[in-house]
């Protein structure tokens, strides 16, 4: 039997979906040994094996086959736009993408002026102002920390995702609009969707139930 691939993207998503794994009896215990520079972990038992990539690298090994099964935000799949099947929502590391800034600036998205955004979701800030809002905005790219841009006078507003709020209410930003929601989804390359199908849909099964007994 050939080895099942899974792409987890490294940070926050990934803990939750080991524990989700090691339920439905996946489990590997030297992914847990922090001190590993290890980069690909095996069950040997199940013939699955796990690697962990930068989460925007996710749904790229999915599209191309290099991983049959990929775990990642909305957020991810949306900005990558890569081709793979979104099969479940999985629910947890639910947040909203929302246009954000400070209170003032909700008056330049009411008269749709040419305003900076900064991101770090480029195509889902383009996406949404130019063919939802019809909007012409010009927007900044940035890593990280984006709540800095509007403070610093970088840009007008940003296009982030919101979470619990905190970050926003410390700076003084609020939310203007909210652009989507988001959540961890579990995303399969449809070659081995259809090599592989008994197999992951059973994977997705065990997941679904797991999810629905939570649910109960
Ligand atoms: C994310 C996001 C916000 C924050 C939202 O940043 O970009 O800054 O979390 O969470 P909250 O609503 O609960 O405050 P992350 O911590 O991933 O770091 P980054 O700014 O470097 O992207």
């Amino acid at each position: 039997m050939e080895y099942l691939t899974i792409a987890l993207g490294k940070g926050r998503l990934a803990k939750k979906t080991l524990e989700i794994l090691e339920k439905i009896g996946i489990t590997c215990e030297e992914i847990h040994d922090k001190s590993s520079r290890k980069l690909i972990f095996t069950d040997e038992e199940n013939k699955i094996r796990f690697f962990l990539s930068k989460v925007p690298d996710v749904p790229t090994y999915v599209e191309y086959g290099a991983a049959d099964i990929g775990v990642v935000g909305k957020d991810t799949i949306l900005e990558e736009g890569r081709k793979a099947y979104e099969v479940l929502d999985l629910g947890f590391g639910a947040c909203r993408m929302c246009v954000c800034g400070p209170p003032e600036a909700a008056e330049c998205l009411k008269h749709k002026d040419r305003i900076r955004v900064a991101t770090k979701y480029p195509n889902i800030a383009k996406d949404y102002f130019y063919n939802e809002r019809h909007q012409t905005v010009e927007i900044i790219k940035l890593n990280g920390s984006i709540e800095l841009a509007p403070i610093l006078g970088l840009t007008d507003v940003i296009v982030d995702i919101v979470e619990t709020g905190t970050t926003l209410k410390e700076n003084g930003l609020v939310v203007l609009e909210e652009v989507c929601p988001l959540s961890a989804r579990l995303i399969v390359n449809p070659v081995s969707m259809r090599l592989e199908n008994e197999r992951i849909t059973n994977l997705i099964s065990a997941i679904q139930n797991l999810l629905d007994e939570k649910e109960d």
